[in-house]
């Protein structure tokens, strides 16, 4: 059996007005139906896989909660951070959570991704898992298709039938950089998910990130069981430098395998991931909620409020999206650049 570990803290600001701090991508409803955390936790119920774990911050433990509640989905432990220190020490504390049973196969998944092939998924996984099994840790990696310079990259050579192995990892190149990668053909896209055994993972953060061990140790000794939430001792989570697992576990590594997935993935970082996602009309339009397009061409127009008619006319390669307190109306060119907007409008109070 398989533990889900899902990642779901993060505070992701680049699809503002939707997602932000006080209710980000993985919970929002960006695409009509389940929240991306929703589809994450679905997308893990089978045979395969124990109830997950899943470790979130103290301001969104009751809306993962509430999201888990809604799909009648039972959550094995639900670890609350007092505060987000990233993901190398979230992935360390589900780890520690799971110490007594140390051959147990562990899958981390980020919950702010798009898959449309769930059953792909879960088979890859699966094969994934006989490699974990062995002692190695097993990233799962996508090809590219586009120069991007949103996600980390993975350069795999050789390896064998059950997996390729990585010898170099990338996080987020440059624009040129990415270009070369995707011409040199033997880089894939960090998918953030990955797998190992709990002694595997505990193991390599003794030899690579020895210093986050004793505050994450402390902050599970200190914590607390509080409402159905393992809650962490904030002083002491606090000494845990904020560090990615990227950065603080896989760049090291001497050996570490990869699986290509090919599942339909999207991070859906910009307005523009989700438009090219979704249902568009003749003229490459998505229209989504309350909102409606007339003559538009490769714009994206989306409206939240049921008492707030979205209609775009005439409008070409435009992101319009309204919420009950915020209109975005931007060029879509400028998508990735939303994340600023959230900076710019903290800056001004
Ligand atoms: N519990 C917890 N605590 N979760 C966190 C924290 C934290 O402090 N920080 C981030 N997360 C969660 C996010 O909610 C998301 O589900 C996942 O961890 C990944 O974090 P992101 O902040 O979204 O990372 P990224 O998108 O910039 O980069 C990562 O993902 C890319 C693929 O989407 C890296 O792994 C890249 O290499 C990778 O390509
Ligand atoms: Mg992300």
């Amino acid at each position: 059996m398989i533990t889900p570990v899902i990642l779901a803290g993060g505070s992701g600001t680049r699809l503002w007005p939707v997602s932000r701090k006080s209710f980000p991508k993985q919970f929002a409803n960006l695409l009509d139906g389940p929240s991306l955390f929703q589809r994450t936790v679905d997308r893990v119920i089978a045979p395969e896989f124990t109830e997950p774990t899943v470790i979130t911050g103290e301001d969104y433990r009751f809306i993962a909660q509430k999201q888990m509640a809604e799909m009648q989905v039972a959550c094995g432990v639900l670890i609350v951070e007092p505060e987000g220190r990233n993901t190398g020490p979230a992935v360390l504390t589900a780890a520690l959570v799971h110490k007594d049973d140390p051959e147990k196969v562990l899958l981390v998944l980020p919950s702010d991704h798009q898959i449309t092939d769930d059953p792909t998924f879960r088979e890859v996984i699966s094969k994934a898992a006989r490699v974990a099994q062995k002692g190695m840790i097993v990233t799962l990696g996508i090809k590219p298709d586009h120069a991007a310079t949103g996600y980390g990259y993975l350069r795999v050579e050789g390896g064998n039938d059950d997996a390729l192995m990585i010898s170099q990892f990338a996080e987020k190149p440059d624009a040129e950089t990415a270009a070369t990668m995707l011409q040199d053909g033997n880089w894939l896209w960090n998918s953030g998910m990955f797998l190992f055994r709990v002694d595997t993972v505990l193991k390599a953060f003794e030899t690579h990130a020895p210093e986050l061990i004793g505050p994450a140790e402390a902050a599970m000794a200190l914590g607390e069981e509080d409402l159905g939430f393992t809650r962490l001792n904030a002083e002491a989570y606090k000494r845990c430098a904020n560090i990615s697992f990227d950065h603080a576990i896989m760049e090291n590594l001497q050996e570490c395998a990869a699986l290509p997935l090919a599942c339909g993935w999207s991070d859906l970082g910009s307005w523009q991931a989700l438009k090219d996602i979704g249902d568009a009309d003749a003229k490459g339009t998505v229209s989504v909620g309350n909102a409606l397009a007339i003559d538009c061409e490769g714009s994206l127009l989306k409206s939240e409020n049921p008492d707030v008619k979205l209609v775009g006319l005439g409008l070409k390669d435009v992101v319009a999206v309204a919420t009950d307190d915020g209109i975005l109306i931007a060029d879509r060119s400028q998508s990735a650049q939303v994340g600023h907007v959230v900076e710019t409008l903290r800056a001004e109070g």
